[in-house]
């Protein structure tokens, strides 16, 4: 079996929302210190629903392509479903990765928390949807 799945691959090839956004409502930006890979994250919100995402990762391939698949999961969605994405979910729709690459999912998962939790001090909006 290949060490990565055709969804990997498609994603990693061709990532789906890459770039910032002008004016984002909402900024995360995490990194992992082991490999150093970071992502950046820019989500446009409206009445509690994410209109618009975009994203940068310099990054490791399974990063790209975790980043892309995540911003496809919630574009549209309201900001309760958006925090309720977890890296398992991104990895599940990546038809899997490798154990070894399985942190590149959670930083998907901790770039759009905290451009959530951006947007809400910038509102003055408790954490909580
Ligand atoms: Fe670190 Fe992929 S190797 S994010």
């Amino acid at each position: 079996m290949a060490l990565y799945s055709e969804k990997v691959m498609d994603h990693f090839r061709h990532p789906r929302n890459v770039g910032c956004i002008e004016n984002a409502d909402g900024i995360g930006e995490v990194g992992n210190a082991k490999c150093g890979d970071i992502m950046k994250m820019y989500l446009k919100i409206d009445n509690d629903v994410v209109t618009d995402v975009k994203f940068e990762t310099f990054g490791c391939g399974s990063a790209i392509a975790s980043s892309s698949m995540a911003t496809e999961l919630i574009k549209g969605k309201p900001l309760n479903e958006v925090l309720k994405l977890t890296n398992k979910a991104v990895t599940e729709a990546l038809d899997g990765l490798p154990a070894h690459k399985l942190h590149c999912s959670v930083l998907a998962e901790e770039a759009i928390q905290a451009a959530v939790k951006d947007y809400c001090e910038k509102n003055n909006r408790e954490f909580n949807f």
